[in-house]
This record gives structure tokens, C-alpha cells and sequence, in this order.
């Protein structure tokens, strides 16, 4: 792991590690196949930036204690059950540098494994009678649903402004990252004040995130372990592509809308349409936005007093953009 991911995890080190153990456990099932599966996602981990946005939330503003580690657990369930599925919508054979569950088991058994990861991180907080925290959580997966769905519908008309965008990724991403930081702050009996401005510093961070995820998509760096040039396969219209395209001529729009309609199959044709985005400043503009993203997110952290989990904190909204995976 690198020494910047290191460095951010310092203050919240032993947490991490207790953490990845009730993680584990948390996954368990007496069905083999299950327990086969769950067992190949646990050993491919991501990053697990969320739990980390939520332990160092709580630390700056209290002590990390059993509930800290229940939302933790719960959020990166579904983290971890909303990308199994993603992989089904999205056609992905690739997640974090392997095959997805889908490319390995095909699509019914990836939705049943979903199901099965979101209905334990439902029961590890109903068990604990942790219903504030599932009232966030459960919203949080709504949004997430309507996001992916909104986002579906868009691809199909191929119609999608700046504030639509705003809004799929916000639904889709942010509102999790958003739960994150509440929960954290909540779980250490921060007031409603406080709570609302880890909320809203989430929100912030989890746009700026997603838009990284979408300049990802640009690139072809193989090191970020997932596949590039997907979204314009998918019809999925990011901010660099929407960019592009309310700069460019009516000649221009309508030749790139063809590909993107009819031959979003076909490699090359797919590559002229991110030279074109290249070509008129996309990335640049969406590297623009979502510093403007970050920016407004560290702002949210002012009155919050300063400590070394603070510290990390803001660390990590810079590593959420600037990440090279
Ligand atoms: C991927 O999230 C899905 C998005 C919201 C872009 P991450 O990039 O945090 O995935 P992992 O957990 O590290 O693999
Ligand atoms: C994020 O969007 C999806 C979720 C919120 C589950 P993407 O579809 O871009 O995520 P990746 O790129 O597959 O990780
Ligand atoms: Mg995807
Ligand atoms: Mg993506």
C-alpha cells in the first residue's frame, strides 16, 4: 500500500485492523457456495476508503467505540453489494484487478451474492437496534438505486445536462460517502449541527470522488484494475463527455451522438470519441470542477477543531483526487 494511504491511516491504524477482521466475519454463511464467494471478494479488498471516512469522522470528533465499527461494517456491506451488482448492469468482467463476481459466476449467482451482502449489513444493525443508523443507510441505498436508474434512463435518450449529471452522481456515489461521515459523527454522540456539516462535507467529497471515477474511464492506465472506455460502451454520459459536447458544433454533437448510439461495440469507433473529448478540453474541465469540489469540502471542516484524525481526514479528500486507482 502506498505511504500517502499509510500516512492517512495512522491515527486510525488499529481500527483499520479490527475493522477488516469483524468485516470478514460479517460476510459468513454456512452455504458454501456462499461462503466461497464472499471469501474471493473479502481477499480482493478495495480500498476501503469509506471506512476510513468513517472512523476518522468519528475521531475527530470523539472516541471510535462498537457502534463506530458496526456503521463501518454495514456501509462497506453495501459498498461491497452495489458493485457485485454494478458489474451485472454494467456488463463488467473486471473489479479491482480481477474478475468480477459476474465474469466468474455469471449473473444469477451475482445478484443473489448482492442480495445476500446487503440483507447481512441490514441484519448486523437490526441486531444491534442501530435504527438511526439504518434510517441513513437505508436512504443512502435508495439514492443509490435511483441514481443507477436515472443514469440508465439518460444512456437510453442520450440526453443529459450538467445538473442531471450533478444529480446521477450524487444519488449514485456521494450520498454514501455522505453517510459515512454522519455516521461517524452520530456514532460518537456528535450534536445535529455537527452531524449535518460532516453530512454535507460527504456530499461534497463523494462528488469530487465520482467525477475522479469518471476521468478514470478516459485513461488507460491498467494499474486502476477495473476496465476503461466502459462508460461510452454503457452510453453512460460523464461530466468530460457532456462538457465536450456543449462546446462543440451541431455537426460535430451529431456525429459523436452516432457512435455513442450505434457502434458503442466497436473499439475504435469508441476511441474517436474520447480523442474528441481530449480534444476539447473534457478532462481538463472535469479536473477543474472537481477541485472546485474538494475545495468546498475542505471548507466544511473549518470549525471542526484541529487533531491528527483531522488532519488525515482532510488528506484524504486530497487522495480521493488524486488517486491513481
Ligand atoms: C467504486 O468505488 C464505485 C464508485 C462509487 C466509483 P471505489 O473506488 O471506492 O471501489 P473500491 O471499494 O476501492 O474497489
Ligand atoms: C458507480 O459508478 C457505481 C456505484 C455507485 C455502485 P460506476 O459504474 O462508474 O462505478 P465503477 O467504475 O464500475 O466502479
Ligand atoms: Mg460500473
Ligand atoms: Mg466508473
Amino acid at each position: 500500500m502506498s505511504t500517502t494511504v499509510n500516512k492517512i491511516k495512522h491515527p486510525i491504524a488499529e481500527n483499520m485492523e479490527i475493522f477488516e477482521d469483524k468485516f470478514r466475519d460479517s460476510m459468513k454463511s454456512t452455504v458454501p457456495l456462499l461462503d466461497k464467494i464472499t471469501n474471493y471478494i473479502v481477499k480482493r479488498k478495495g480500498k476501503q476508503i469509506r471506512p476510513m471516512f468513517v472512523f476518522l469522522s468519528a475521531k475527530c470528533l470523539g472516541e471510535i467505540n462498537d457502534s463506530t465499527y458496526r456503521a463501518a461494517a454495514l456501509i462497506e456491506l453495501l459498498h461491497t453489494a452495489t458493485l457485485v451488482h454494478d458489474d451485472v448492469v454494467d456488463d463488467s468482467n473486471e473489479r479491482r484487478g480481477f474478475f468480477s463476481v459476474n465474469a466468474l459466476w455469471k449473473n444469477k449467482i451475482a445478484v443473489l451474492i448482492g442480495d445476500f451482502l446487503l440483507s447481512k449489513g441490514l441484519l448486523l444493525s437490526l441486531d444491534n437496534d442501530d435504527f438511526e443508523l439504518l434510517k441513513v443507510v437505508s436512504h443512502a441505498v435508495k439514492e443509490m438505486s435511483e441514481g443507477e436508474l436515472l443514469q440508465i434512463e439518460k444512456a437510453r435518450r442520450l440526453d443529459i445536462s450538467e445538473e442531471i449529471y450533478f444529480d446521477i452522481i450524487t444519488k449514485k456515489t456521494a450520498t454514501l460517502v455522505a453517510a459515512c461521515c454522519a455516521c461517524g459523527a452520530v456514532s460518537v454522540g456528535a450534536d445535529k449541527k455537527m452531524v449535518s456539516t460532516f453530512k454535507e462535507f460527504g456530499t461534497l467529497t463523494g462528488i469530487a470522488f465520482q467525477i475522479k471515477d469518471d476521468l478514470f474511464d478516459f485513461g488507460t492506465d491498467e494499474l486502476i484494475g477495473k476496465p476503461t472506455g466502459i462508460d461510452i460502451k454503457e452510453k453512460k454520459m460523464t461530466l468530460p463527455l457532456i462538457y465536450a459536447l456543449n462546446n462543440s458544433t451541431w455537426q460535430e454533437k451529431r456525429k459523436i451522438i452516432n457512435i455513442i448510439k450505434n457502434h458503442n461495440n466497436e473499439s475504435e469507433e469508441v476511441k474517436k470519441v474520447i480523442n474528441f473529448v481530449i480534444a476539447k478540453g473534457g478532462l481538463e474541465y472535469a479536473n477543474k470542477v472537481m477541485n472546485v469540489y474538494k475545495d468546498k469540502a475542505l471548507a466544511m471542516l473549518a470549525d471542526v477543531p484541529a487533531s491528527s484524525s483531522k488532519e488525515s481526514l482532510e488528506a484524504l479528500i486530497k487522495y480521493s483526487i488524486q488517486r491513481k486507482k
